[in-house]
């Protein structure tokens, strides 16, 4: 069994990958380091920002995935072409992505809407395209038993994995993945399948584990923010430390802080960290508060002290 971390737009970039590998890397290291969606430009020409996310100098030692987000299959092989380019051999496509905007233009999630559209862009895709290609998806858009139909097509192709987060995109993150739709349709997957969804302890990874032996993975997301030696310790080795999470989390500032060149803009990117991170401190709450309130790097810095007292759960 492997275990990936999520892509997660706004938390899993280039120097929360490097971040995570120093201080959580190992054991238990990622097999996989999924990257936030990344949409091909219409014009084909790249935008030397985003691709500075998957520049290989700036993810030493990181296996990482790039994502696409893509509705028009030619575009989206060309794009394959240019990360090969790089030196990525895997590509991952997003079928899953439920936010408002992104479904809106048919992207993500919003291509389950129309089983005919979804065949009609892999049929597309994998002509112009050879190499590992995976797919992240969702069980449909209003009901899991879309994915009967959806199934049928991503069994069609030479999908190399399937990620599946049993969730509609309807559901955004509300309730629970559906376990008895995902368990249900296992048997009918073609390809080797990966797990996601509301992982967020060891104990549940294993239990997952031994429930679907076969899975080729199983994918973490907001469960490694809250908790970045979550695979460690699924492997036997030791929860995080305080030292290991002030390390980390001051790398991550001040890795931010260099890369927007501003503390305060380093402050909201850490304040999607905390969001997830810091209910793992007693008695948190009205620090909460205040580190929501923190606009500038000083305040930030002076509530981060403040919890930094608080002792971990
Ligand atoms: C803030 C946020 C950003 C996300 N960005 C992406 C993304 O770029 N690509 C993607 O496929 N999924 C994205 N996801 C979905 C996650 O990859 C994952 O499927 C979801 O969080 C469920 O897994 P979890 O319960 O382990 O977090 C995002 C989720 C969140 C909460």
């Amino acid at each position: 069994m492997q275990y990936y971390t999520a892509p997660m737009e706004g938390l899993t970039d280039r120097i929360w990958r490097q971040a995570h590998q120093r201080w959580f890397g190992a054991p238990g290291a990622p097999a996989r380091y999924y990257a936030p969606f990344l949409s091909p430009p219409e014009n084909r020409v790249l935008i030397k920002k985003k691709m500075a996310e998957l520049d290989p100098a700036a993810n030493p030692g990181a296996p990482v995935i790039p994502q696409l987000l893509a509705k028009d299959g030619a575009l989206a092989a060309w794009m394959v072409t240019e990360l090969r380019r790089l030196g990525y051999t895997e590509v991952n496509l997003n079928f899953g992505c439920p936010s408002g905007t992104v479904t809106a233009k048919g992207k993500g999630a919003g291509m389950l809407r129309d089983p005919a559209k979804l065949e009609a862009f892999l049929d597309e895709f994998f002509s112009r395209t050879e190499g590992p290609v995976s797919v992240k998806t969702r069980l449909g858009v209003t009901r899991p038993e879309e994915f009967d139909a959806i199934l049928d097509i991503y069994n069609r192709y030479p999908i190399c994995e399937l990620t599946i987060h049993p969730r509609v995109m309807r559901q955004l993150y509300r309730g629970e993945a559906d376990r008895a739709a995902f368990a249900a349709c296992l048997p009918r997957c073609r390809m080797p399948v990966c797990y996601n969804g509301d992982i967020t302890t060891p104990a549940q990874l294993a239990a997952l584990e031994a429930e679907h032996p076969a899975l080729s993975g199983i994918m973490v997301g907001r469960g490694l923010i809250a908790d970045p030696a979550l695979l460690r310790q699924a492997v036997g080795g030791a929860p995080a430390s305080k030292e290991e999470l002030r390390g980390y989390l001051d790398e991550l500032y001040h890795g931010y802080t260099a890369l927007f060149g501003a503390s305060s803009c380093a402050v909201s990117r850490m304040k999607a960290h905390w969001h997830y991170l810091i209910c793992r401190f007693e008695g948190s709450e009205a620090l909460e508060k205040q580190l929501r309130k923190a606009r500038e790097g000083w305040e930030y810095e002076v509530v981060v002290n403040q919890i930094f007292t608080l002792p971990l759960k």
